[in-house]
């Protein structure tokens, strides 16, 4: 028989003679006669309970169907008499296709610490969380591509292996071959005969495509060896990245709380069952944080009165507060929770601490630079109008005294038809921290890769 969803099952408009549904033990209660098992196939949140007697073939090994094993189910699908479900099977036939060994499954208990699942990672998808994180992850995955396909963006995939340092920032994992290379090919295991690295960031290859095809995005892994053992920093990271031609850094900023909006408004819609268990086990203000993202325009602010702000808050940071210093975390979480209560787009930084490619701004201090804060997460996007004037672009390369010669390539784009334009980073885990209310970036992302850890 052809197997069912679960998630199908439970929507069902009408009771059925014959279903077949597949999918992993929650748990297994026995009475003298029969039992009741819950199985979830990851499709949705809830489980489907089944009943099963002596009638039905199989029924045998029931009691090795404990927490944990893989059964295939056939029966009837049946008002279920049970509170706060609709359906229930009454299984004709079990099948046991796989055991889990109770003395060894570690899954028994019903709610287990994070820190004990991230050991785990592997088996964690099969817990309610992070089913729920999982599934969310995938639909707001696809509503970027929505988004941006919605609005005439092209999709493009950017290398993961780079020559260079896009950041400047000198947080690149290095990448060599582990057998030697042959000579005349550089150093021993240098593959390119060349420093190779994991990027940093898809932007320095989009934007020559921007300035040929218009609008477009990357959405995809990038890298950095930030030493940083923070809950907001992963060595391996998914970013989506939009450029844009002819855009400027109002065009820039538009753009980003236009696609925050989407992501909220789909999260708060498409994936609103799962978020709910959020909102109940993590964070009783996910759902509330959402909505006024929708509520009205997000807060504007220039760097500067940002930290006139700051300094005038009577809060006693950690870390300083003043012009020409970066805004850490907990600034920037000032800033979005307390300040604006709501995300803000904080704007015209100081040139000195960020990226060389920034477009300068007409007072020698500030670049045409903007970070999206946002309430739990801190800075959720980066972006900035790229200084497309070759004569400025080459003067900053050199004064910051980067290789200018490895960037021949990208000043070329700034020779040949060069043109305003802009774009901007988001952190995709730090989106769904965000979402869920979940803490440590380590328990969005599947297999987590972070400074002192790399299982699996
Ligand atoms: O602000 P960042 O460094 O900007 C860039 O890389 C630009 N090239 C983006 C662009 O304009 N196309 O990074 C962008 C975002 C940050 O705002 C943050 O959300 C996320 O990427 N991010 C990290 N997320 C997790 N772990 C890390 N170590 C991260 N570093 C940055
Ligand atoms: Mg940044």
């Amino acid at each position: 028989m052809e197997r069912t969803k679960i998630k199908a099952a439970l929507a069902s408009e009408s009771p059925s003679d014959a279903i077949c549904i597949k999918g992993w033990v929650r748990t297994r209660r026995d009475a003298k006669d029969f039992s009741f098992l819950e199985i979830n196939d990851g499709s949705c949140l809830a489980g489907i309970q089944v009943v099963a007697d002596s009638a039905a073939e199989g029924f045998g090994l029931v009691r090795d169907m404990g927490t944990g094993a893989a059964v295939a189910v056939s029966g009837a699908l049946i008002a279920s008499p049970g509170k706060g479900q609709k359906w229930e099977i009454r299984a004709t036939r079990l099948e046991l296709i796989g055991a889990a060994d109770p003395e060894t499954y570690p899954l028994q208990k019903k709610r287990h610490s994070d820190e004990f699942l991230r050991q785990i990672a592997h088996l964690r998808p099969r817990t309610n969380k992070y089913g729920a994180l999982f599934r969310i992850r995938s639909s707001l995955s696809l509503a970027i591509h929505d988004f941006f396909a919605a609005r005439g963006f092209v999709y493009l995939h950017t290398p993961i292996l780079t020559g260079s340092d896009c950041e400047g920032a000198g947080e690149l994992f290095r990448v060599t071959a582990q057998a030697p290379c042959s000579p005349g090919t550089g150093g021993a295991g240098d593959f390119f005969g060349k420093p190779a690295y994991l990027t940093v960031s898809g932007q320095l290859a989009a934007e020559p495509f921007a300035l040929a095809l218009g609008d477009v995005y990357t959405f995809g892994p990038t890298f950095r060896a930030e030493k940083s053992d923070t809950p907001r920093h992963a060595a391996e990271f998914w970013m989506v990245e939009p450029e844009m031609a002819f855009a400027d850094l109002t065009d820039d900023m538009d753009m980003a709380e236009a696609f925050l909006k989407h992501l909220a408004a789909h999260a708060l819609t498409a994936c609103k069952d799962d978020l709910e268990l959020f909102a109940r086990f993590v964070d009783t203000t996910v759902l509330a944080t959402l909505e006024t993202f929708l509520a009205k325009p997000f807060a504007r602010l220039p760097y500067a009165e940002a930290i006139d702000i700051l300094r005038a808050s009577g809060k006693n940071f950690e870390y300083p507060v003043s012009f020409g210093l970066d805004l850490q975390t907990e600034h920037e979480r000032h800033l979005a929770e307390v300040h604006v209560k709501g995300p803000v787009l904080v704007y015209d930084y100081p040139k000195d601490i960020k990226a060389f490619y920034m477009r300068q701004n007409d007072d020698g201090k500030t670049v045409a630079a903007m970070d999206l804060l946002v309430p739990r997460v801190g800075e959720l996007i980066g972006g900035s109008a790229r200084e497309e004037r070759l004569d400025v672009l080459t003067a900053r390369i050199t004064e910051l005294s980067l290789p200018l010669e490895a960037y021949g390539w990208y000043l070329d784009t700034r020779r040949f038809g060069s043109a305003p334009h802009a774009g901007f980073g988001l952190g995709f885990e730090r989106l769904l921290m965000m979402i869920t209310g979940v803490t440590n970036i380590r328990d969005v992302i599947a297999y987590p890769r972070a400074y002192n850890q790399l299982e699996f």
